[in-house]
């Protein structure tokens, strides 16, 4: 299916006032994710929160077969959770590591996924080794196998970074991880609702993903994918009494499915804007937004690095939504500053978020502009535009 702009920038209420480029910040939600959001928090305010969400309870069941449509796994592989590093925190924080045991990486790792591996560095003598990228800037899959040995307890890897376009070769690492039978962990919050996502083809035994960011969610939502084999070996780091049933003074019993990985109190209308927000996409069909916003993505590319002082960071040999730059001479912030004076919202990604691919690269900072399908060619234009006249 192709996808109708006009249509699509109607169904946007955001499109009739700012022209946004920060998608993997935060995008803008179509109408139908609005009015799900909007309809039940009325509905609470009505006849009261517990209340409200009885009613809705088909509907919150149906978040999670939505979800599992969208990845492609079953229902109850699936946890809701607030946002995606919580999600992901409640994946790693469940694995088990003794002195001596390695986690291989990669460059790109986002900083919130890093800091978790130093503080059980730290705590438990594990040691972290990021693999090296190969020479298109993705990670290097013969360095990874020939880093797999006794010691490596997991693999986690970020499949779109926060500060660029690259995308990950995930299912090759998959490959590699199963082959081996060691747990593999994807961080796929720039991904999921940006490119086709399909667990059973990418061979992840975890994925976590955001609502907010390409799926067009609310904020405050996300959610965790756990594969099945490895449910009931796993112990979430928190439990409560939504996770688990306290079966006798001194017993408990977690829930059989991914649910031991949530908590009880969460934003029901939150939620259901999830759910919404994931129909829209399957509504569009995952292939169609993924094949637009990368012909997107690429064009800004192309007219971005046609800009004198403008040098375009992508690096990968595939390459999705997020562009980033820098022009030389001026700080991200005032290009993101100028942009904004423009109504053009776009973000900057400094070295703390990805540090050590920043670091390898040189680079401080880059200004980000994340592009989806409901961007026009028009409105690249005026991005150019804009950043061709920042002095
Ligand atoms: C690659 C990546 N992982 C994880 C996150 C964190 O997502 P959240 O803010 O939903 O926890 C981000 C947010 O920018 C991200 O870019």
């Amino acid at each position: 299916m192709a996808i109708d702009l006009q249509r699509l920038r109607a169904e946007t209420p955001g499109c009739r006032h700012v022209v946004h480029f920060n998608n993997a910040g935060a995008s803008l939600p179509p109408q139908p994710v609005l009015d799900t959001v909007i309809g039940h928090l009325q509905l609470e305010a009505m006849i009261g929160g517990y209340e409200a969400a009885a009613k809705a309870e088909e509907q919150q069941a149906n978040v999670y077969t939505s979800i599992a449509r969208l990845i492609n796994c079953a229902a109850d592989e699936v946890a809701l959770i607030e946002n995606a590093t919580r999600a992901w925190d409640m994946a790693f924080y469940s694995l088990r590591f003794q002195t001596g045991d390695r986690i291989l990486t990669s460059i790109a790792e986002y900083a919130s996924n890093y800091i978790a591996f130093l503080q059980v560095a730290q705590r438990q003598g594990v040691e972290i080794v990021a693999v090296p990228n190969d020479e298109h800037g993705q990670i290097s899959l013969s360095a990874l196998r020939q880093m797999i040995d006794g010691r490596v307890k997991l693999i986690a890897i970020t499949h779109v970074p926060t500060n660029g376009g690259l995308i990950q070769p995930a299912a090759a690492v998959g490959e590699v991880a199963r082959s081996h039978g060691i747990p593999y962990l994807l961080d796929a919050c720039q991904s999921v609702g940006q490119l086709q996502i399909d667990v059973e083809a990418i061979g992840c035994d975890f994925l976590s993903a955001t609502g907010r960011k390409y799926l067009r969610g609310p904020r405050g939502t996300g959610f965790l994918y756990v594969r099945r084999a490895l449910l009931d070996k796993l112990e979430p780091p928190f439990l409560d009494l939504h996770a688990a049933n306290w079966v006798a003074p001194d017993r408990y019993e977690m829930l059989p499915d991914a649910k031991r990985f949530e908590n009880w109190e969460k934003s029901i209308a939150g939620l259901l804007g999830l759910g919404a927000a994931v129909d829209y996409a399957l509504a569009l069909g995952p292939a169609a937004i993924e094949r637009d916003l990368r012909e997107k993505a690429a064009t800004l590319r192309q007219r971005l690095g046609d800009v004198p002082g403008v040098t375009v960071r992508d690096i990968g040999q595939e390459k999705g939504g997020i562009v980033t730059f820098t022009k030389e001479g001026i700080a991200a912030e005032q290009i993101k500053s100028a942009l904004g004076d423009a109504r053009i919202n776009v973000s900057v990604s400094g070295r703390s978020s990805t540090y050590l691919d920043m670091t390898a690269r040189h680079l401080s900072e880059v200004v980000r502009s994340s592009v989806h399908y409901f961007n026009s060619e028009d409105e690249i234009d005026k991005l150019c535009e804009v950043v061709a006249a920042v002095r």
